[in-house]
C-alpha cells in the first residue's frame, strides 16, 4: 500500500488541483475562521468579513476556539472510549493546533485519518496534515461535501479507510456553509449510510436559537460578502444525526459537550450546538 508521501504527491499533482486560482480576493470559511483563531493564513477580505462577523457577536473569537476544542474533546472521545481507528474528516480547515490526525493519533498512534476540504487554500497547507506519527496514516482530497458520493469512490479514501469498519466522521463547523437548497441533510446522510454500523458522527452547527437578532446581523454581514451561512435551530441540527443513537449528553451547546476543564459557566456562551451519535 502506497505510504503517505506519495499519497500526499498524487493530490498535489493532480492537475485539476493545480489550475484552481486561491482566490485571495473574495473572503473564505477557512481564512476567517483562521483570522479569529490567531493564524496567519487569512487575507484582507478575510479579515475585513471577520471583523464585520464580530461586530455582530463580540465573542466570536471564544467561539471559534470553543468549537475547536470540542473538536478535540470529540476526536479524544472516539480515538479512546469508543475505540475508533479510523476518521473523515470533511471541512478540514487550514492545520492548526490539535488537528484530528494528532488528537487520534496521540490516543491511538494506528488511527487512519482522511481530511476533505474545498478550499484550494487548504490543500496547499496539506503536508502539514500528513505529519502521521507511529503507525497511523492521514491522507487528504480536495473534494466538496456537496459531492459526497464522489468522496467515498475517492481512491484516496478507500486506500486509507476500510469503510466495512467503523468510522468517525466528522462534520464540525461546515454545514451551516450549505444552504437548505443544497440539501445538507442528505449530504450528510450519503455519507452515514455508507459507514458500517458502530460508526460515529461528531457535528457541530451554528445555532439560530441562542442569539437570534446577533446571528440574522451575522447572516447579513455574509450574504454583503457572498458567503452562504445558515445557522440552525437544535431541532435542524439534531436532524442530521437521524436515527443514529447520541452519545449522552445529547445535542448540546459545544461548551456544554462533556468538557473536560469543569462545567462553564454559561454553557450557552458560545452559541453553537454540539452531538456526537452512533451507528446502532
Ligand atoms: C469553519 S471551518 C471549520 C474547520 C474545522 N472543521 C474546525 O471546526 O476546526 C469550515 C471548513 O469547511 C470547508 N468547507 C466549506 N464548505 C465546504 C464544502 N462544500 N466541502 C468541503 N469543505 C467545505 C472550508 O473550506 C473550511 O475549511
Amino acid at each position: 500500500m502506497p505510504d503517505d508521501i506519495e499519497w500526499m504527491k498524487r493530490g498535489l499533482e493532480d492537475p485539476a488541483i493545480e489550475r484552481v486560482d486561491l482566490r485571495i480576493d473574495i473572503p473564505h470559511s477557512a481564512r476567517m475562521y483562521d483570522f479569529w483563531l490567531g493564524g496567519k493564513t487569512n487575507f484582507p477580505p478575510d479579515r475585513a468579513l471577520g471583523e464585520a462577523f464580530e461586530q455582530a457577536i463580540p465573542s466570536i473569537k471564544v467561539m471559534a476556539r470553543e468549537n475547536r476544542r470540542f473538536l478535540g474533546r470529540a476526536v479524544r472521545y472516539l480515538a479512546g472510549e469508543a475505540g475508533i481507528r479510523q476518521f473523515l474528516d470533511i471541512g478540514t480547515g487550514i492545520p492548526t493546533e490539535g488537528n484530528t490526525h494528532e488528537v487520534a493519533q496521540t490516543t491511538a498512534p494506528d488511527s487512519r485519518v482522511v481530511y476533505v476540504d474545498n478550499d484550494p487554500i487548504v490543500l496547499a497547507h496539506a503536508r502539514a496534515l500528513m505529519d502521521s506519527t507511529g503507525s497511523g496514516r492521514t491522507a487528504y482530497i480536495h473534494a466538496d461535501l456537496l459531492e459526497p458520493e464522489k468522496i467515498l469512490a475517492d481512491p484516496i479514501l478507500t486506500g486509507t479507510l476500510d469503510l466495512d469498519q467503523p468510522v468517525g466522521l466528522t462534520l464540525v463547523a461546515v454545514l451551516m456553509l450549505v444552504a437548505d437548497h443544497d440539501a445538507p441533510w442528505a449530504k450528510a446522510r450519503v455519507l452515514m449510510d455508507a459507514l458500517a454500523p458502530g460508526s460515529y458522527v461528531a457535528i457541530t452547527h451554528p445555532g439560530a436559537d441562542f442569539n437570534p437578532t446577533a446571528m440574522a446581523a451575522v447572516v447579513e454581514a455574509a450574504a454583503k460578502g457572498n458567503m452562504t451561512l445558515v445557522p440552525r435551530t437544535r431541532d435542524e441540527v439534531a436532524r442530521f444525526f437521524g436515527d443514529w443513537e447520541l452519545v449522552d449528553p445529547g445535542v448540546v451547546p459545544v461548551m456544554g459537550w462533556r468538557p473536560e476543564d469543569g462545567e462553564p459557566a454559561d454553557p450557552a456562551a458560545a452559541y453553537y450546538w454540539s452531538g456526537v451519535a452512533r451507528k446502532r
